[in-house]
């Protein structure tokens, strides 16, 4: 169920510093779990790094501190995608969108529909290289909410069936469901889903909070230590 996004939990990203993830404080709750499904911990407020130098990956330890991590985007060197939506029609009555701002290359789509989703050939998704179903399986898997789809016209984006949670990604963003609340954050992308975001823990993406998938770019991994 998509919870209300005015109740808790939320999401408050600190100003140069973690995110806070906040959960009523009347209630013990475990919505933040491991890469392989396991709740790390029960809790009512936790700080998760975003700066990538936590020793103590996923919360933070107050590196960000030492290392003076920004939480303001430079795009001066003008590598962030344009932030615009792109349709993809298909004969077969499904239309794919895609913005590729928020893509957190993941490779979901890639891995599960290469005939649809197409490393090297333009227009990079062909609606009409597979079957309605499995492009819907597909888009539902993207954790970001770069894609979502339309069939006749009706808008899919956001999945009612999860339950509020963090997801800590192996050596990858935090991937967020169920419309958790990210308070005062105005650079959603154009067509985002606010059900589901992947938000950045490696301190590198150009489009904070949120992951552009920089992290495979500077190698993240959760062991990854960074010079003070
Ligand atoms: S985030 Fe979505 S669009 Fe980007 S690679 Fe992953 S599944 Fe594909
Ligand atoms: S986790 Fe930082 S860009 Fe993806």
């Amino acid at each position: 169920m998509v919870s209300d996004l005015h109740t808790l939990p939320k999401i408050v990203p600190a100003p140069n510093g973690p995110l806070y993830l906040i959960n009523d404080s009347t209630q013990v709750v475990a919505n933040i779990e491991d890469a392989n499904g396991q709740p790390i911990k029960a809790v009512m407020k936790v700080a998760l790094c975003r700066c990538g130098g936590s020793k103590n990956k996923p919360l933070c330890d107050g590196t960000h501190a030492a290392l003076k991590f920004s939480s303001k985007n430079d795009d001066t060197d003008g590598s962030v995608p344009p932030d615009k939506r792109k349709n993809y029609a298909g004969k077969n009555g499904i239309t794919v969108h895609d913005n590729r701002r928020i893509c957190s290359h993941s490779a979901e789509c890639l891995r599960n529909l290469e005939s649809v989703f197409r490393l090297d050939e333009l227009p990079w998704i062909n609606p009409d290289g597979g079957e309605v179903p499995k492009i819907i399986e597909t888009v539902r898997k993207c954790p970001s909410g770069a894609l979502s789809y339309s069939i006749d016209g009706v808008e899919y984006r956001d999945d009612k069936t999860r339950a509020p949670k963090v997801i800590v990604s192996k050596n990858g963003p935090y991937h967020v469901t169920d419309g958790i609340e990210l308070a005062g954050v105005e650079n959603w992308a154009e067509g985002a889903s606010k059900e589901h975001y992947a938000l950045c823990r490696c301190g590198a993406s150009k489009n904070k909070p949120f992951c552009d998938g920089m992290h495979l770019r500077i190698k993240f991994t959760d062991s990854l230590k960074i010079d003070e």
